[in-house]
């Protein structure tokens, strides 16, 4: 069975992907208190090592795994935020993930992050991040990826980028094949409501998809539904099912939790159809070494 650690675990995309595969958590780290009681109600972390602040993690005591899954923070590298970079401390929080990297030498890693990571700085930033990557010893590999292709009605572009020790094996993880070209909505198009910033106006489409999730929770953030000629934001539970996940999940996490933080903790989150799709063929592929 992989062992998981899963850094900057906000409400835990990651951990449910994995452990639907068949993976263990043995450790997570998270310094948002919400997010943290979300994950403590909605998953059984008993025995499961908790690290609060990344950049204070002695690897002398996390145990040792097979495999590391981080969003890190992405609000420096992001189009909606102010694009600082490595000069933002969150933007360095990648630093962390090389550190644990080079310290614990697990087999294999995910790590996830904004679109606008790639061509941030005119893509020295992304270059930066892969030399990091591979001068650690990793065979490094990444590939965008759309949500809506992976069965859930929303359009919402990451980056993904892997990595694994031993010898190259290209077409081990990426590509990776959307599972369809359609997604929930396919024959049931919705009145979906959207600011466009980039014109600044509202606009009104027929879609069967929504567009990203964001985690501000006002008006013009969050997309909006008009069913029978009334126009309702999208509630956190339905934003969680566009991120994949199950409403088990959100039901036990959500308890006790403000709908804002709940709308921050989704649009933050990453889509569990994709990852699972990414760690389905780390687990298929470990043997083979
Ligand atoms: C992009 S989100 C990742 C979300 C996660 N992948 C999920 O599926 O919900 C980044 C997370 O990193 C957390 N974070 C930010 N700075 C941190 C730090 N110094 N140490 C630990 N966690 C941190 C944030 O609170 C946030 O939940």
């Amino acid at each position: 069975m992989l062992r998981v650690f899963d850094m900057f675990s906000g409400f835990g995309g990651f951990h449910q992907a994995c452990e639907k595969v068949g993976m263990e958590i043995i450790a997570y780290c998270e310094i948002n208190k919400w997010a943290k009681k979300f994950y403590n109600q909605a998953f059984n972390t008993e025995g499961v090592k908790c690290f609060d602040d990344a950049t204070k993690i002695n690897t002398r005591e996390l145990p040792n795994f097979d495999l590391l899954c981080a969003g890190f923070p992405c609000q420096a590298f992001s189009i909606a935020g102010k694009r600082q970079g490595f000069n933002d401390t969150r933007g360095s929080l990648f630093f962390e993930v090389a550190r644990i990297l080079k310290d614990k030498r697990p087999r294999y890693f995910v790590l996830e992050n904004v679109k606008g990571l790639l061509n941030h700085e005119g893509g020295k930033t992304f270059v930066t991040i892969i030399k990091t990557l591979s001068d650690l010893g990793y065979n490094v590999e990444w590939a965008l990826l759309n949500s809506k292709y992976f069965g859930v009605p929303q359009n919402r572009e990451r980056v993904f980028i892997i990595g694994y020790l031993g010898k190259r094996s290209p077409g081990k993880i990426f590509p990776i094949r959307e599972i369809t070209k359609s997604n929930n909505l396919e024959n049931k198009k919705e009145t979906i409501i959207y600011w466009k910033n980039s014109k600044e106006k509202w606009v009104e489409e027929q879609k069967n998809y929504v567009v990203t999730i964001k985690t501000q929770s006002d008006l013009c953030r969050q997309p909006l539904i008009k069913i029978e000629n009334k126009i309702r934001k999208l509630t956190p539970l339905e934003c969680f099912r566009l991120q994949g996940f199950s409403d088990e999940v959100f039901n036990k996490g959500s308890q006790g939790i403000s709908d804002a933080q709940l709308y921050k903790g989704a649009g933050n989150s990453v889509t569990v159809n994709v990852v699972y799709e990414i760690v389905k063929k780390v687990e298929v592929n470990k043997c083979g070494e």
